[in-house]
């Protein structure tokens, strides 16, 4: 698999050590957001990690040639950093993913490729329509729009080569192991720290946020029974915008509600996301396990003020840049 020292990959490997018998191959650059604290817990012989680039043709050919399912989340994944400089976008999410892909083909290799719900674009506040696997591709991040473009490659490859891959696009995960820039991780940090939590513009942009287990559970489903071809939209129901979210970690961590400040919003900001998960639950009988965003952010913080030392080495430069930015 790819990207399994960062967030979502990370959860996934952990899960598939708890739930199979398989040996995982991680194959991650280590980033700024790759971490091996994040899969030090793990056995050896069943976890390996490979240190190397997703766009490093002979490096994904020799390992794609020896893997039986290639399982890629590696990308660039932060719309703010996809603002500031949009280059390593492309080089990761669409140059890394053409090349697995190429190596899938030579070897065969059954692929399934990691895809955000962001390829879509935004909703309304008020409208009654949420994504589905028929929705129109309309991104606006150069974040989103190298992740269309990787989920575009992908379906060509399909048709045009008959490479064996399926897709999904997944909303807005919380849980361990999520880098300190991100929205929920920021916040539970800053109030450890003391520092404000910060919300962009007015706060009412709604996401859709869903647990990284049920995630990496919809994952492994994909891969043991969804068609190949076909894409998959996952989702736990869990619209909340991010004035609410805000005003919940700051209640669950013991601080008045309104103890936040607003600060300048992103530019292109989507407004809402949500996805209609109702293909993945009929076709394939997935449904999620952490149906209470409460319970579960309550697991969050607890996971961020035990495991300060996983955090703490990020936490100053990633407030350096969104100070520098005006977030
Ligand atoms: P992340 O930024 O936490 O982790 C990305 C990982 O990929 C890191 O370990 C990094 O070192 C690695 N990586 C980056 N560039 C690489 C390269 N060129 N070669 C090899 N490794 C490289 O990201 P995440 O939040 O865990 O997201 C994982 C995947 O899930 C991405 O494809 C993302 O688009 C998708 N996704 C994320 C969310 C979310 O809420 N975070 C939601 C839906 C889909
Ligand atoms: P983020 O975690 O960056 O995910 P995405 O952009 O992929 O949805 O942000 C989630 C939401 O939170 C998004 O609407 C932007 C907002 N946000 C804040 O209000 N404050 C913050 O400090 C950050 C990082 C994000």
């Amino acid at each position: 698999m790819t990207g399994g020292a960062g967030f979502i990959g990370s959860n996934f490997v952990h899960h598939v050590v708890r739930h199979t018998d398989d040996h995982v191959v991680v194959a991650d650059k280590l980033t700024y957001a790759g971490n091996r604290a994040s899969l030090a817990s793990l056995p050896e012989d069943r976890v390996s990690l490979v240190v190397g680039d997703i766009a490093d043709a002979a490096l994904m050919d020799g390992l794609i040639a020896d893997a039986d399912v290639v399982v890629h989340f590696a990308a660039e994944s932060h719309n703010d950093n996809s603002l500031d400089n949009p280059r390593p976008f492309l080089d990761t999410n669409i140059i890394g993913t053409y090349t697995i892909l190429e190596a899938a083909r030579r070897h065969g290799t059954r692929l399934h490729h990691v895809s955000t719900d962001e390829v879509y674009g935004d909703l309304e506040l008020d409208d009654p329509a949420r994504f589905t696997e028929s929705t129109a591709y309309n991104p606006s991040s150069p974040y989103s729009s190298t992740k269309a473009a990787s989920d575009m490659l992908v379906r060509a490859w399909v048709r045009s080569f008959g490479v064996q891959a399926t897709i999904s696009n997944c909303s807005n995960n919380y849980g361990p192991y999520q880098h300190v820039e991100k929205f929920i991780p920021r916040q539970i940090t800053n109030v450890v720290r003391g520092i404000r939590p910060k919300l962009y513009g007015s706060g009412t942009n709604v996401r859709d946020w869903i647990h990284a287990d049920d995630h990496s559970r919809a994952v492994l489903t994909i891969i043991e029974r969804g068609r190949i071809g076909e894409t998959y939209l996952i989702g736990a129901d869990g619209e909340k915008d991010n004035k609410s979210v805000v005003e919940l970690i700051l209640t669950l961590m013991g601080q008045p509600a309104d103890a936040y400040d607003h600060v300048a919003d992103r530019s292109g900001h989507d407004l809402r996301y949500a996805i209609d998960s109702t293909k993945l639950r009929t076709e394939l009988g997935w449904s999620p396990v952490y149906d209470d965003f409460e319970t579960g952010l309550a697991a969050t913080i607890e996971w961020y003020v035990e495991n300060e030392a996983w955090w703490s080495g990020a936490k100053d430069g990633v407030e350096e840049f969104y100070a520098r930015k005006g977030h």
